[in-house]
């Protein structure tokens, strides 16, 4: 029997595939709850805190939905004495006073290897520079809901930067999963050598493999292809750097007809650069003259396109992993 009481999120490096799976079994149960509205007490009395050092709409918002719709209570956290006045130690164990459970999203993955080592309370990564779990549990909720086949029977295409936390979070999950897992970036994107090793490695383990390639033919068959961002979040000054880098492997319709597959969804975990709309959006267009980057808004608007019930999954999967983790 699995029981996640008491542990932390921080990659889904440290869960085996069961709990994936668990979690995701769990989501869809709590997504039901809430489809047929059944009111939960599931968290009912915890305490929650909500501390983020960068923006945020999907996973503020997921975690505090997610918090309310089971009893417990949140604080949003963005203006904390941590890494100024106060060490992230000292932050931890003053919060693990307070609070039954912690999440954080900002630039350090050790930032959140400290909250758990010092609070006591179980902490979620909600992003880091490195890894992002939270997301790719709602990622492969909504494959789950898009085809008949098992996860472990899936074509998964990552398009563009491949470094990046959504990167590294999806060959992470993929590789616990036992997924047909590529990449597909220019060299200078490349994941980490000794990433891309640890991976290979869960990878066969579970019946997976990882593909690296800087060539568009490995979209073919892909049953999803996952774009994000071609700069993150700190990332603001390597544009120009990037759009040079990025501009091949833009994910547009003739990349979507090459995977030869009818049935292939899109996804992304957003925001996500498709239209001018967005003050970064108009900015970039204004300097570097294009209007769409990662993906093109043909794309983002077409049937393939699954990325609002993807944004909504964060709720339901989030919800399973407090559930999961504050209760077991
Ligand atoms: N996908 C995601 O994490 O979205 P936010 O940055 O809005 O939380
Ligand atoms: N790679 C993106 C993901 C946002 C959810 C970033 O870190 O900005």
């Amino acid at each position: 029997p699995i029981n996640l009481r008491g542990r932390s999120l921080l990659t889904l490096k440290d869960f085996t595939p069961e709990e994936v799976k668990y979690l995701l079994e769990l989501s869809k149960d709590l997504k039901a709850k809430k489809r047929m509205g059944i009111k939960g007490d599931l968290l009912k009395g915890k305490n929650i805190v909500l501390l983020f050092e960068k923006t945020s709409t999907r996973t503020r918002c997921a975690f505090e939905v997610a918090a309310f719709d089971e009893g417990a209570n949140v604080t949003f956290l963005t203006n904390s004495q941590m890494g100024k006045k106060e060490s992230i130690e000292d932050t931890a164990r003053v919060l693990g006073r307070f609070y039954d459970g912690i999440e954080f999203r900002g630039f350090k993955q050790e930032t959140v290897e400290i909250l758990a080592k010092y609070s006591g309370v179980p902490v979620w990564n909600g992003l880091t520079d490195e890894d992002h779990p939270t997301q790719v549990l709602a990622d492969f909720l909504t494959i789950m809901e898009n085809f008949e086949k098992p996860l472990n029977k899936i074509k998964f295409v990552y398009v563009g930067d491949g470094r990046n936390n959504m990167a590294n979070a999806l060959m992470i999950g993929a590789s616990k999963i036992g997924m047909d897992f590529v990449i597909i970036s220019p060299k200078e994107l490349f994941p980490s050598e000794e990433l891309i090793n640890e991976m290979e490695k869960t990878a066969s383990e579970n019946g997976g493999k990882i593909t690296i390639t800087d060539t568009l033919d490995g979209v073919v068959n892909a049953d999803v292809i996952y774009t994000d961002v071609w700069f993150s979040m700190g990332e603001e000054s390597k544009v120009q750097e990037r759009i040079n880098l990025l501009k091949p492997y833009q994910v547009n319709m003739d990349l979507i007809k090459k995977t030869n597959n009818p049935n292939v969804i899109f996804l992304h975990c957003l925001p996500s650069f498709h239209d001018t709309k967005t003050e970064m959006g108009y900015d970039v267009y204004q300097k570097y003259g294009i209007k769409e980057m990662e993906v093109t808004d043909e794309v983002f608007e077409s049937k393939y396109s699954k990325v609002f019930d993807e944004a909504e999954n964060r709720m339901h999967t989030i919800k399973a992993v407090m559930v999961a983790t504050l209760v077991g």
